[in-house]
C-alpha cells in the first residue's frame, strides 16, 4: 500500500509509517476532520472509523473541540481556535473550502501530503502539509497561510497543527518542567478536565517548560503501552494546548507564539510555521524515547552521523578572567587529557571583564590578547584539538561602543523602560540591518581566525519587545526574531561548511528540533553538579538524543550547589552524553588528571554506543537507590551500562540491572572484568555491577557480543 492513499468513496486519507497510521477526512462542511492515530490500519479499516454526525445534543455543543485537524475560529466551535484569523473588515470567522491536494516525495524516502484550501469569501489560502519517512514513525506536520487579497490579514493564531487521541477511559500527561539550572525535570501526572496551556511567552523556547508532549491512557510504563506524542520545532516564544474535554476527549494544538501578539500578512505574504512532529509508539516511553532519538539523528541534526568530540570549556575554570597566557596554560592541559575541542568561554571581547559591560563589540580585548585570536587558535589546533569560541549574538550590553552608537538596534517601546537582565539587552534581530551586522561580524570572525565551534549563547528573556520603527512590529517581531536567527545561523553553517555549533541559553534555554536542525550540540543546563544532572538528563533524554547531550565534568565543590562527589561519579554522569570537561585543570592534581585521562579514555571506547546507540533507561532516578541507563548498538553487538547510586543504604546492594535490546541467542563478555554472560540471563536474571562503598558510586560496563 502507498504510504499516502485515498479512498475517493469515503473522502478518507491515510498516511502509513513503517508502524503507525493516520487517518482524516474532509467533512460535508469542508473542514479537514481526524480519524485516527495509533497501530497500522489499511485504508478499509479506517474507513470504518467515519461516522455520520448525529444530532446535536443540544444548542450549547457546537463541534466538537477535539477532532478535527486545525480547529479554526469561526462557526459553533468553542475550543482553543488553532488558526484564528482577523481579516480587514473585522470577521473573524474562518469558513473552510477545499481546493485541492498533492502528493509528493520531497526527497527519497519521504512523501507528503498537502491539502489546500480557502477561505469561502476571502482570500485567504491555508495548507495542511503532512511528511512521512520510510525510515520513521513520525508524522511532520506545518501549515502555509497565504494572503492573496489586497487587505492586510491578522493571524492571531496560526497553529503548525492539532493532535487527537483514541478515546480512553482516562489519560496522562508527561512534560517537561523547570527554571534556570535546573531545567527538563519530567513530570507525569493525569490529565486533568479542561485545557492545559503549556508555553513560553520569553521569546525563547525556555528553562521553564519545553515544547513537547506525551500523552498516554495512564497505563504506560518504561517498556509497554500506548503513547501518543508530538514536538514543536520553534526557538522563540510558543503554545501548546491539552485538552481533556467533558465527554473524554484528549488532544493538542501547538504553535508558535504565545497570546496577545498578531502575525501581520500582508497582501501577497506567505507564513509558514513551523513543524509540529507528531508519533505514536508502543512499548512505553522508552520506546517513545528511542523513536524519537532515531527521528532526529536522521532528519532534523545537520551531522548525525559524526562523533561528536570531547570537549573543554574554560568558564568554571575561569569566569570572566581570560587571557592569552591562562588559555594557552589550559589547552596544554586539555590536550594532555585528551580532549579534542578547546574552547575559549566568555571574557575574551572588548571590554567585557564581567557581565556589566561589552556584549556587542566583538573584537578580540588587546589588553587580553596582543596579537588577537589567531595565536591562540593556532596554538590549540598545534596541540591537536579544534578551537571553539563564546559568543552571544544577539545581545547588547548598555556599557558598549555598540549601544552607544546603535540605542535603537534593541527590542524596546518609546517611553517604556528598558528592562536589563544580566545587565544586557536583546538586539532586535527582526531588523534586517541588525541581522546582516550580527552576520557579517560572525562570518568574519570564524573566518579569519579557522575557528572550528561556536557556543551560540542567548542570556536573557525579552521584555518590552517592541519594535518601533515598523507598523504591527510589536507583533511582527516575535516571529521574525527566530526566522532572522534561523537564517543567520543557515548563512554560517553554508558559508563555513567545517563549522560545528552548540545552542546554548544559560544552560537549556533554548533546546528545541528547531535549534537542532541547525546545531551540533545543546548545553542542557548550566548546573554541572552531577547528582542534580542525573535528574536533568532524564528529562533531556525523554525526547532529544544524548548525541546533542553536552555535559561536563567540573570541579568539586560544586559552584551551584557546594556538593562534592569522587571524579569518577562525575565522569560517569557526563559519560552519558556528550563528554567535555569543565574544571580548572591548573588546580587537578596529578592522580586527578590521570584519573581524568583514563575515564576519558574510556569514553573514546563507548562514545559511538552513546551517541548512536539506542536508549534503555535500565532505572529512573525517581527509584530509591541508583539510576541506570543503558546505550546498546543498532547491531546489539556491544552496550554500555551507566549506573550512578547517589546515597548508599545498608544491606542495600548494588542494584540489579536488567539489560535490554540485546541478541536474545548471543552471549556478552563484560570488557573489564572478562565475566561472560548469556542474553537470556542478563535478561531475565539481571546483573548486579561492581559498585564502589558509600555514597556516589557509580560503575560503567560495556558489554561486547561474544563471536
Ligand atoms: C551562560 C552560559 C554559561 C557561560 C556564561 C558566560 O550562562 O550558559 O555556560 O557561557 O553564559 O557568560
Amino acid at each position: 500500500m502507498p504510504v499516502i492513499a485515498f479512498a475517493p468513496d469515503a473522502g478518507v486519507w491515510l498516511l502509513s509509517t513503517p508502524r503507525t497510521s493516520y487517518a482524516l477526512r474532509i467533512d460535508a462542511t469542508g473542514a479537514p476532520c481526524h480519524l485516527g492515530w495509533g497501530p497500522a490500519l489499511t485504508l478499509e479499516e479506517a474507513g470504518e472509523l467515519v461516522t455520520p454526525p448525529g444530532p446535536p445534543a443540544s444548542s450549547f455543543e457546537g463541534r466538537p473541540s477535539v477532532g478535527e485537524e486545525l480547529p479554526v475560529d469561526g462557526g459553533p466551535r468553542y475550543g482553543p481556535p488553532s488558526l484564528q484569523v482577523r481579516f480587514a473588515d473585522g470577521t473573524r470567522a474562518f469558513e473552510w473550502q477545499a481546493t485541492g491536494h498533492r502528493v509528493h516525495e520531497p526527497a527519497p524516502g519521504s512523501t507528503e501530503l498537502v491539502l489546500e484550501f480557502r477561505d469561502r469569501v476571502h482570500p485567504l489560502r491555508v495548507a495542511l502539509h503532512y511528511r512521512v519517512h520510510d525510515d520513521s514513525d513520525v508524522i511532520e506536520r506545518w501549515t502555509v497561510l497565504r494572503n492573496d487579497g489586497v487587505a492586510p490579514v491578522a493571524l492571531q493564531r496560526a497553529d503548525s497543527a492539532a493532535w487527537a487521541l483514541p478515546l480512553r477511559d482516562g489519560y496522562r500527561l508527561s512534560h517537561v518542567t523547570g527554571q534556570w539550572s535546573a531545567e527538563t525535570r519530567l513530570r507525569r501526572d493525569p490529565l486533568p478536565f479542561g485545557e492545559t496551556v503549556l508555553t513560553s511567552r520569553r521569546g525563547i523556547t525556555s528553562h521553564h517548560a519545553n515544547p513537547w508532549v506525551m500523552l498516554d491512557a495512564g497505563d504506560a510504563s518504561e517498556n509497554h503501552g500506548q503513547v501518543w506524542s508530538a514536538a514543536l520545532a520553534w526557538s522563540g516564544s510558543w503554545r501548546i494546548t491539552v485538552q481533556r474535554t467533558p465527554d473524554g476527549r484528549a488532544g493538542f494544538t501547538g504553535g508558535a507564539g504565545h497570546e496577545g501578539p498578531a502575525l501581520p500578512l500582508g497582501p501577497g505574504e506567505e507564513h509558514t510555521t513551523p513543524v509540529h512532529a507528531g508519533l505514536y509508539s508502543e512499548g512505553g516511553f522508552g520506546a517513545a524515547s528511542r523513536a524519537w532519538h532515531a527521528y532526529t539523528l536522521a532528519h532534523v541534526l545537520p551531522h548525525p552521523r559524526e562523533i561528536r568530540p570531547v570537549l573543554y570549556n574554560s568558564w568554571e575554570a575561569t569566569g570572566f578572567d581570560v587571557d592569552e597566557a591562562g588559555q594557552r596554560a589550559l589547552a596544554a592541559r586539555a590536550a594532555a587529557l585528551g580532549v579534542e575541542l578547546y574552547v575559549m568561554d566568555d571574557g575574551w571581547f572588548g571590554a567585557r571583564r564581567s557581565a556589566e559591560a561589552g556584549l556587542g563589540d566583538w573584537s578580540p580585548a588587546p589588553d587580553r590578547f596582543p596579537g588577537g585570536l589567531t595565536p591562540l587558535v593556532e596554538e590549540v589546533h598545534r596541540l591537536g584539538m579544534r578551537f571553539g569560541l563564546w559568543v552571544e549574538p544577539e545581545m547588547v550590553s548598555p556599557d558598549s561602543d555598540l549601544y552607544r552608537t546603535h540605542p535603537d538596534w534593541v527590542l524596546h517601546f518609546p517611553h517604556r523602560t528598558r528592562t536589563e537582565l544580566r545587565s544586557q539587552l536583546v538586539l532586535n534581530l527582526a531588523r534586517r540591518d541588525v541581522a546582516d551586522w550580527a552576520y557579517g561580524w560572525l562570518t568574519r570572525l570564524v573566518g579569519d581566525h579557522g575557528i572550528d565551534f561556536l557556543k551560540w549563547d542567548m542570556n536573557r528573556a525579552f521584555s518590552e519587545a517592541g519594535w518601533p520603527d515598523r507598523a504591527e512590529g510589536a507583533d511582527a517581531v516575535w516571529t521574525a526574531y527566530v526566522q532572522h536567527l534561523y537564517g543567520i545561523i543557515d548563512r554560517l553553517r553554508a558559508e563555513h561548511p567545517g563549522l560545528r555549533i552548540e545552542t546554548c541559553s544559560g544552560g537549556g534555554g533554548r533546546v528545541d528540533l528547531g535549534m537542532l536542525a541547525r546545531t551540533d550540540q545543546a548545553w542542557p543546563s548550566d548546573n554541572t553538579d552531577a547528582a542534580d544532572r542525573i535528574d536533568i538528563q532524564h528529562g533531556y533524554g525523554q525526547l532529544y538524543p544524548a548525541r546533542t547531550m553536552a555535559a561536563w565534568v567540573t570541579d568539586v565543590p560544586n559552584q551551584f550547589t557546594g556538593r562534592s562527589v569522587p571524579l569518577r561519579f562525575r565522569f560517569h554522569v557526563a559519560m552519558a552524553g556528550v563528554l567535555g570537561i569543565g574544571g580548572d585543570l591548573s588546580r587537578w592534581s596529578e592522580d586527578e588528571l590521570a584519573e581524568g585521562a583514563a575515564l576519558l579514555a574510556e569514553y573514546k571506547r563507548i562514545r559511538h554506543l552513546v551517541q548512536h546507540g539506542g536508549l534503555h533507561r535500565l532505572r529512573a532516578p525517581d527509584d530509591e537507590g541508583a539510576a541506570a541507563v543503558q546505550y546498546t548498538a543498532a547491531d546489539r553487538g556491544e552496550a554500555l551500562l551507566l549506573v550512578w547510586r547517589r546515597t548508599s543504604r545498608p544491606g542495600d546492594p548494588a542494584p540489579l540491572l536488567r539489560p535490554a535490546g540485546l541478541d536474545p541467542a548471543a552471549r556478552y563478555r563484560d570488557a573489564r572484568t572478562g565475566a561472560v554472560h548469556s542474553a537470556t540471563v542478563l535478561r531475565e536474571y539481571g546483573i548486579r555491577p561492581e559498585l564502589p562503598r558509600g555514597d556516589w558510586a557509580s560503575a560503567a560496563v560495556h558489554l561486547v557480543r561474544m563471536p
